[in-house]
């Protein structure tokens, strides 16, 4: 949510900060931003809508300054337009600010009374305003001090000042911030992705933390505004180079990238000469774990709602699965014996964080599954199972889903066979399996031609359901969300067996119901259910697995198989028809794929 840039250089940056705002457009598009000082001055333009726009404006194309910051937006306090782009600046001051600044009316009332005036509807301009009232008679240090104690809620900020032509302050508190280092000039960062084109070498700060970055040097304070030191890490270089290719969209690639991101995770965690998964340094005895909750929000949730399916199934742990948003404000009752997984692609989003961190607090075994492993989540659990799938800029998550579920499927058999739930030979038999799945993956991948023509029918009707039940009905749900995210067609998923409680009174003549019904326990059940619908007027797109036993229903719309597997495999088959549904219905209609409507890829405010 939001994006943030800073550069302070020897060098004219107006260029360079657009370049990262590019970038950094994945977390938020509705307006964008840039200040810089020059001759004594901020400059400040801004403008709504995307990168591109502010590009164009012949005020960016000549702004002098070798110091700046920059912002890309995702809207929380007043409409995506220019006057409430970041940054916001008075005539000493000015702020780009990610998150919620929870107080801000009061705060705002305490600042009309001593004259300021607000320009904007933003919460964030607030800050601007405190930090230069309490100016007036503090220094830089004492004056940020006050501010930041003065907010309630969470931001990342970088701040310039008129008068200190070689300082931008970075602040935090519940949404993450970077510092890069790079010759002669530092940079400050929402995330490593912004920086990683300028340098691989970032320090990121903690909650309560701010900075002081300066051309040649960058200084840490804590809460307290006592300075302190801080590591530099040295990320990795793999990444910096990701872009779409051939491809039309980042969402085609990244589906398309799954048999990888599969072999990735297959190849990093299991052991092929001896039969076995290697999980190193886990801190637990399996003895003190009697229990798993697993917590995430959106494709996250899903994906630990398909590890339920598996840990119940292969396992005798007691599993759970919450909301992150539920789960960090209902009375929990923290168990030792428990442990919490946190799942979560980008490792940032603030309710997943919050759930995370309220563990923490309780003295709890924390264990997150993220992709980016710099993450705040990864960096503040216990214990870390990186999905190595790669960057996923896409805002719909595809790749990261089956790399979640993956993981998960990973240490669901590793714990089972701890706990000798599960003997060797169905274990072995198990990662066999388990190995040949990026192949099936990218066998299913051509069902294409298929899934393109049934996406018009979609994209014609009022609304559509997705129906599973057992293993099938997390990933009915995944495809539901899929087809709402990025075609904005009102999509539902349910278990199949609960449409007679209600919901089956939506379906109509010509509603299109997707039907997901593999070989596996369940099938028959879920086959009856799909008839229900039938007989009253559904089309149904039936996704099942390749089977030599013919189906036995009349009037099925359309039939879709996907590979054969073993039952635990399939809903990773399932899902590739399902993401490329999404794909196809918003190619359709000419939606922006990457950047739905009102959303942003890491959701940092609550
Ligand atoms: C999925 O397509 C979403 N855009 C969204 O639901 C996402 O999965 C959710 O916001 C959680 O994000 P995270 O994995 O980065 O925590």
């Amino acid at each position: 949510m939001c994006g943030i840039i800073g550069i302070n250089s020897s060098k004219p940056v107006s260029a360079t900060i657009i370049n990262s705002l590019k970038k950094l457009e994945y977390r938020g598009y509705d307006s964008a931003g840039i200040a810089t000082l020059s001759a004594g001055l901020i400059n400040e333009v801004k403008s709504e809508g995307r990168v591109d726009n502010l590009e164009k404006d012949s005020l960016v194309q000549n702004m002098q300054g070798t110091i700046g910051i920059g912002h890309v937006r995702w809207a929380t306090h007043g409409l995506p337009n220019s006057i409430n782009a970041h940054p916001h600046s008075s005539q000493n001051v000015s702020v780009v600010h990610n998150g919620i600044i929870e107080n801000s009316t009061l705060l705002k009332k305490f600042l009309v009374s001593k004259g300021h005036k607000f320009k904007s509807q933003t919460d964030t301009e607030v800050i601007v305003h405190l930090i230069t009232e309490y100016l007036k008679t503090k220094n830089i240090i004492d004056s940020i001090k006050k501010t930041l104690k003065s907010l309630h809620g969470s931001f990342a900020l970088g701040i310039l000042f008129k008068d200190q032509p070689d300082l931008i302050v970075g602040a935090r508190r519940g949404s993450p911030l970077a510092v890069g280092y790079g010759p002669n000039e530092n940079y400050l960062g929402s995330d490593s992705y912004a920086l990683k084109s300028m340098t691989n070498k970032i320090t990121y700060l903690n909650d309560g933390e701010f900075c002081f970055i300066k051309k040649d040097q960058v200084e840490f304070f804590n809460n307290e505004g006592i300075k302190i030191n801080k590591k530099v890490l040295q990320l990795s270089s793999e990444e910096q180079k990701y872009d779409k290719g051939d491809y039309k969209h980042f969402m085609a690639k990244e589906i398309d990238e799954q048999p990888k991101t599969l072999k990735n995770g297959i190849n990093e965690y299991l052991d092929n000469i001896n039969n076995d998964i290697n999980i190193y340094n886990f801190p637990w005895k399996i003895s003190e774990i009697s229990s798993v909750l697993l917590i995430g929000c959106g494709t996250a949730y899903h994906s630990c709602l398909m590890a339920k399916y598996w840990f119940e199934q292969i396992t005798s742990l007691d599993v759970n699965v919450d909301i992150a948003s539920e789960f960090r404000y209902r009375k929990n009752r923290f168990k030792k014996d428990t442990l919490y997984v946190f799942v979560s692609q980008s490792g940032e989003t603030a309710d997943t964080y919050a759930a995370l961190d309220l563990c923490k607090q309780n003295g709890m075994k924390t264990c997150s599954v993220v992709n980016i492993i710099e993450s705040s989540i990864a960096r503040d659990s216990d214990f870390v199972l990186p999905i190595h799938c790669g960057i996923e800029i896409g805002v719909a998550s595809t790749k990261a889903f089956l790399g979640q579920m993956l993981i998960l499927y990973i240490l669901c058999l590793k714990l089972s066979f701890l706990r000798k739930d599960l003997d060797k030979d169905n274990f072995i038999k198990k990662l066999i399996d388990l190995k040949k799945l990026p192949k099936l993956v990218d066998q299913t991948l051509l069902t294409d031609n298929k899934i393109q023509s049934v996406s018009s029918s979609f994209n014609e009707a009022k609304g559509s359901m997705f129906l599973g039940r057992g293993f099938s009905y997390p990933i009915a749900l995944e495809g539901a969300l899929k087809l709402k995210e990025l075609s904005y067609i009102h999509a539902e998923g349910y278990p199949a067996g609960e449409m007679k409680h209600g919901p089956l009174a939506l379906i109509e003549e010509g509603m299109p119901v997707v039907v997901l019904a593999p070989r596996d326990s369940y099938y028959k059940k879920t086959i009856s259910n799909m008839q229900e619908v039938i007989a009253r007027g559904a089309k149904v797109l039936l996704i099942t697995n390749k089977s030599e036993d013919e189906i036995i229903s009349e009037n099925i719309w359309e039939t879709l198989e996907v590979e054969n597997t073993n039952e635990d495999l399939l809903p990773f088959l399932l899902t590739i028809p399902l993401q490329k549904l999404a794909y196809y219905s918003a190619l359709k209609k000419g939606y922006d794929i990457d950047k739905p409507r009102n959303l942003a890829k890491s959701v940092t405010v609550e």
